[in-house]
């Protein structure tokens, strides 16, 4: 049924960005004591190695997260400094890694994982038969008990059980693969659902910035429905650009260049005040690191009710 495999793709680009958010909306949430859920829709299977087939095969963590520590291994070297997101977040990926090398990458259960107090819980919605049994060893292993469930649900159906959560304080991360057409809808009717039922959570939703109609249609509905709904909202991309053999600026223009995924979004809505400040501080710096020489950048809008 599903053919997407988020081990391809670990540690690329577009996690860098999601992860990167995800860490800063948790971090802000473990500042008050009151506990808080996190609902993963679409957590993948949970942790990643770098160093074996799928992750080679791919090699897209070469020209994301290990450009990442490079940039800032080189901002070390010469005294630069380094954005204080960029230092969190990759703090939190080498926890899961002994010595200097990165054989390990933390999908977002595991980044959620990590930064979980004993009061909060983790709520992991995957339906795919390999990944969900690989999440489901993964999160035994780690002996938390009821502090994490894994569900073998639908995501965009299991959500609205969920909602509002016990404490009224969440975090609702939608992340899915695309694969299916029908997913860019589904994300907007079960964000308006969950809205209703629960106005004040967090949600962070992760999108392609690619060519392809829903994709372009679907940023723009996020920002019209926080809009609409008066909720506060951040809205982050980040474009890592092509390389030369990828295409020439003319075929750029034309748009034949390339076929890979090369920029994505997050559009996250309630979240923390800090969070638009803490991107434009950190994906000047991201974008530097990561970036192919044609059509690289980044932005970050906001808005506030
Ligand atoms: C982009 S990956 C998730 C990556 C993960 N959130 C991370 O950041 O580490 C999307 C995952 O959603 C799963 N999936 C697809 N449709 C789903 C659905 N309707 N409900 C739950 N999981 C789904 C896929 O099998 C895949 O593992």
């Amino acid at each position: 049924m599903f053919s997407y495999r988020h081990a391809f793709h670990a540690g690329n680009h577009a996690d860098v960005l999601k992860h990167m958010t995800l860490v800063a909306i948790l971090q802000y949430m473990g500042q008050k004591d009151t506990g808080f859920t996190v609902v993963d829709t679409h957590a993948g299977a949970g942790v990643y190695r770098l160093d074996q087939d799928h992750a080679r095969k791919s090699a897209e963590s070469d020209a994301g997260i290990f450009r990442l520590l490079a940039a800032v291994e080189a901002a070390k070297a010469g005294s630069q400094p380094v954005p204080e997101l960029v230092k969190n977040y990759l703090q939190q990926v080498r926890s899961f890694n002994q010595g200097k090398d990165l054989r390990v990458y933390p999908g977002s259960p595991w980044i959620s994982q990590a930064l979980l107090r004993p009061q909060d819980k983790l709520k992991l919605f995957e339906v795919h038969p390999t990944d969900s049994r690989l999440l489901d060893r993964q999160v035994a292993e780690l002996e938390r008990g009821k502090q994490i469930e894994v569900l073998r649900r639908n995501g965009f159906e299991g959500l609205r059980s969920l909602l509002p959560t016990p404490t009224r304080r969440g975090l609702v991360l939608i992340d899915p693969s695309y694969e299916l057409k029908t997913d860019y809808a589904a994300v907007i009717d079960c964000l308006e659902e969950a809205l209703q039922r629960f106005p004040t959570g967090s949600y962070a939703v992760w999108y392609p910035v690619i060519g392809r109609p829903e994709a372009h249609s679907l940023a723009r509905k996020l920002k019209a429905m926080s809009q609409r709904l008066q909720r506060s909202w951040v809205q982050a991309e980040l474009n890592v650009g092509l390389t030369p053999t990828e295409g020439t600026s003319a075929q750029v223009a034309q748009g034949r260049a390339h076929t890979a995924m090369r920029a994505s979004g997050m559009h996250v809505i309630n979240p923390p005040f800090t969070l638009a400040a803490q991107l434009r501080e950190a994906l000047p710096f991201v974008t530097e690191a990561l970036q192919d020489p044609i059509g690289s950048g980044w932005t970050v809008e906001s808005g506030n009710y």
